[in-house]
């Protein structure tokens, strides 16, 4: 199977290039993220407190959440129901990185994202597909751009989904949410050290797209 792992921060630009990548090589699009979103989705709904381990690793092991494929687009499942139209709020992005911190998280989602990589040639997403969910995929690419420009495209994404939130604000939960990924103990966001380093603060989604296909083809 070819797995292609491309790691960053938030707002880097790296689910849009994952899924234009894996649409010019058609090939399947595993967004992790989603993944923690839908997990933290569950935990809001049922009212389990993220700091609770115990209590997370309860609520877990009593949903039925499952990544499937429906015409090839992922979907993120939760006790039957599609979960995608619901977990890009802001909210869900802090608990998603609250709740990725859970080792008993981790061990879930991790098992199920190798295992949509054993079945498929897959472009992954993430913060630590080439670190540690993938170690040895052939292919890893780290995405970043400067905070103020990420912070920027997320502003304007959340602005075009009709969510009004100052700059400002946005740009605090973007840092607030590297830290926090970055220093968590299991799997934190970094580079693997064999990723090809991408900063795309002055490239357009063209110019990057181009850059990582000619290395693919390169092999
Ligand atoms: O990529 P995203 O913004 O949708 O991810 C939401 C959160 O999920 C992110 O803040 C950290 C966590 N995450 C993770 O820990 N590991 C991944 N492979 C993907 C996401």
């Amino acid at each position: 199977m070819i797995n292609i792992a491309i790691d960053g921060p938030a707002g880097a630009g790296k689910s849009t290039l994952a899924k234009a990548v894996a649409k010019e090589l058609a090939i399947h699009y595993l967004d992790t993220g989603a993944m923690y979103r839908a997990a933290a989705y569950a935990a809001l709904k049922s009212g389990v407190d993220i700091g609770d381990e115990a209590a997370v690793a309860r609520m877990l092991g009593s949903v039925d959440l499952k990544t499937v494929y429906a015409e090839g687009e992922q979907q993120m499942v939760l006790d039957g129901v599609n979960v995608m139209p619901y977990i890009r709020t802001p909210e869900i992005s802090t608990a998603a990185s609250d709740i990725s911190a859970l080792p008993c998280v981790r061990h879930k989602l991790v098992e199920m994202q190798r295992e949509v990589a054993r079945q498929y040639d897959v472009v992954l997403d993430g913060r630590d597909i080439g670190t540690f969910v993938l170690p040895d995929a052939p292919y890893k690419f780290f995405v970043t751009a400067d905070a103020a420009e990420r912070a920027r495209r997320r502003h304007a994404e959340l602005r075009a989904k009709g969510i009004d939130k100052e700059y400002n604000d946005v740009l605090d939960e973007m840092l607030q949410r590297d830290a926090n990924d970055s220093s968590r103990t299991l799997a934190p966001l970094k580079k693997a050290e064999d990723a090809i380093l991408i900063d795309t603060t002055h490239m357009d989604l063209d110019a990057v797209l181009k850059a990582v296909i000619s290395i693919l083809r390169q092999g």
